[in-house]
């Protein structure tokens, strides 16, 4: 996942480019570029300058020169590599043969390797090993044949998707059309604005905020033409249409780390306040839970014999806990699978299978894939997003948004606490459809859950110092490994996975139970075991696992229940969290994993924010 974004105005474009591609970095952060309109106004034809580096935007800064100030229009890019490695050569703007036209692109071009073979046999040289520079050719190609209409530029980019297969989220100029970017979208999020001193294009809202709270978020298909003056938006056939403007409710701020050391560190506090705004308005007077953006009908979800969870990475374990809560709630057989092998297997599916999409971007390609099989096959399909208007929620019957704002931290943490929060409502809805729980129930039960964002607060003020301690235990190690039963199994694979994404450390999630089948023998002594230990039907189960790994020497690492006293016998470090009912524990247990990886990422001098070899979601299959 790549960002990308534009400018033509009356402003210094370098100013708003490289402003916004530095708020985008959370896309891809391994080389950057900007393509610059140089020459005075009014004249007919200007010079596009390219200026790239490797690795972050601030390294961009420095490659910046004097002359580049005066430009008013201009795109850039901030990279995550999938077609040629990092390098100046691979970094975007890509241009044409004759440097007349620059394209930024956030995508994949899957058919490129034969584009580019027909290209170079009509003479185009290319310069980078990049899928996107086919862009460029394409373009250079198909634009004279459009030199008689208003817009040339639009209409050879038009005329270029119709050769390229996959997906692209693109930005082009033109030295021959001074002031004007060409923007198409196919299955990568573009979004664009009219702020008071001209028009903005970027892959996130982020990077447009400051000038416009107003936005259109350009559907698949979609083209427009930005000029200083305004904004003309087309279809394929290069049709004018008037696309729906979104109004964006959060403002910069909240994209800004407000004091805290990282953005991990700011979006790990904001959970409180995540379950609360996923919460509202979701239970009636009547004690019926009101989903509005459900997208399905009572009638249509009690016939649901058969439920997938389909997702990836951290949201892959948001499923492994919504198993356990729609097949304990409402009784219907649950698999949560990693998107990118559901797809590729042959799953049964009928009309009354309900499909589970969960992602916090909402363009994960493997889960949107994963959902339009699905689909083809005949299942329900609903979306649980972070993301409003991503493509996950748009091809999904219904869908849950997680009031957990932007997310920019890599390691996803306060969008997987919604996520929670989000699949407990669903797995409640089922047991009211299905009749299998009361109206009081529901409502008890959704009050408890309410009740976990001052439980979170309470870890968040208390456990510093255990944290600290257990982070201390565990940061010279090469792995550990984290262990529970029932949902302290389920989340033991996000603790696991967030200590590996941010600290490199090596570590694993298993089965308290399954200890003893062979993983115990990695143990020697001073082995960190992590362990979710809260009360629950399996405690003493799990406790006698854990006496296994003391009696190996393993230094032990447990999460556990406020005034668990005992637990002490056998763990070295303890972080507690307040008493909830076991399906609700999760939310809570989470909390002290994440910042156990945090601090052990910190000690070890890693950039917690991010990570090495990652990017925030991935659009690539
Ligand atoms: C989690 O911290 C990672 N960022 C990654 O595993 C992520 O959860 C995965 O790529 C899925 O992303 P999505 O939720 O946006 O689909």
């Amino acid at each position: 996942m790549c960002g990308i974004i534009g400018y033509t105005g009356a402003e210094a474009a370098v100013d708003v480019l490289v402003t916004g591609l530095k708020r985008l970095e959370y896309r891809g952060y391994d080389s950057a570029g900007v393509a610059l309109e140089l020459g005075s106004t009014g004249e007919s034809s200007r010079t596009i300058d390219v200026v790239r580096c490797v690795g972050k935007v601030a390294g961009l800064e420095d490659e910046l020169a004097a002359r580049h100030a005066a430009a008013t229009c201009g795109i850039g890019h901030t990279r995550w590599a999938t077609h040629g490695r990092p390098s100046v050569e691979n970094a975007h703007p890509h241009v044409s043969c004759d440097g007349k036209i620059a394209v930024v692109h956030n995508g994949i071009i899957e058919n490129f390797a034969e584009l580019r073979e027909e290209l170079t046999a009509k003479g185009h040289h290319f310069r980078s090993e990049t899928d996107t520079e086919v862009f460029a050719h394409l373009i250079e190609e198909a634009y004279p044949h459009h030199l008689s209409e208003p817009r040339p530029l639009v209409a050879a980019v038009r005329e270029a998707c119709t050769y390229v297969v996959g997906a692209y989220g693109l930005a082009a100029v033109c030295a021959d059309e001074p002031g004007v970017i060409a923007v198409a979208r196919k299955d990568s999020p573009i979004v664009i604005g009219r702020g008071e001193r001209g028009s903005h294009v970027a892959s996130d809202v982020i990077a447009l905020i400051d000038a416009t709270r107003d936005v259109v978020v350009l559907e698949d298909g979609q083209f427009a033409c930005l000029t200083p003056e305004g904004v003309e938006f087309t279809d394929d056939c290069g049709h004018v249409i008037e696309p729906e403007v979104t109004h964006i409710d959060w403002d910069i701020d909240m994209a800004e780390k407000g004091g805290y050391p990282d953005f991990m560190m700011k979006e790990i506090c904001e959970q409180p306040r995540v379950v609360r705004d996923t919460l509202v308005g979701r239970l009636a007077p009547t004690g019926e839970l009101d989903i509005d953006e459900l997208g399905l009908t009572y009638e249509q979800l009690d016939v649901i014999d058969r439920v997938y969870v389909i997702a990836c990475g951290t949201s892959f374990h948001a499923g492994l806990i919504a198993k356990n809560l729609i097949e304990g709630w409402a009784r219907i057989p649950c698999e949560v699978e990693a998107a990118s092998e559901f797809r590729y297997r042959n799953p049964i599916i009928t009309p009354s299978t309900l499909v589970v999409a969960v992602s916090q971007s909402g363009e994960t390609a493997d889960t949107l894939a994963a959902i339009r099989d699905a689909r083809i096959k005949g299942a329900k399909v609903f979306g649980i997003t972070n993301v409003v208007g991503s493509p996950v929620a748009r091809e999904s019957d219904g869908v849950i948004y997680t009031k957990a704002n932007k997310e920019i931290a890599v390691a996803s943490t306060k969008s997987f606490i919604g996520q929670v929060v989000s699949l407990t409502l669903l797995a409640l809805l089922l047991g009211q459809v299905k009749g299998k729980l009361t109206t009081a129930q529901v409502r008890m039960l959704f009050h408890e859950l309410g009740d976990t964002a001052e439980q979170i607060q309470w870890v968040l003020d208390t456990q510093k110092e255990a944290v600290h301690e257990a982070a201390l235990a565990c940061k010279d190690a090469r792995s550990a490994l984290f262990v529970g039963r029932g949902m302290g199994a389920a989340i033991s694979n996000e603790g696991a996975l967030k200590l590996k994404e941010i600290s490199y450390l090596h570590a694993e999630a298993y089965a308290a139970g399954e200890m003893k089948h062979g993983p115990i023998a990695l143990i020697d002594p001073g082995f960190p075991v992590i362990a979710v230990a809260t009360k629950s039907p399996t405690y003493d189960k799990t406790v006698s696992n854990l006496k296994e790994c003391e009696a190996r020497g393993a230094r032990i690492i447990a999460v556990a229940t406020v005034g668990d006293e005992d637990i002490r016998k056998v763990a070295d470090h303890v972080i507690y969290v307040p008493a909830v009912r076991d399906a609700l524990s999760p939310i809570t247990a989470t909390v002290p994993l994440q910042l156990l990886a945090r601090e052990v990422a910190i000690l070890r001098g890693c950039d917690v924010d991010q990570p090495r070899n990652l990017a925030k979601s991935v659009t690539v299959e």
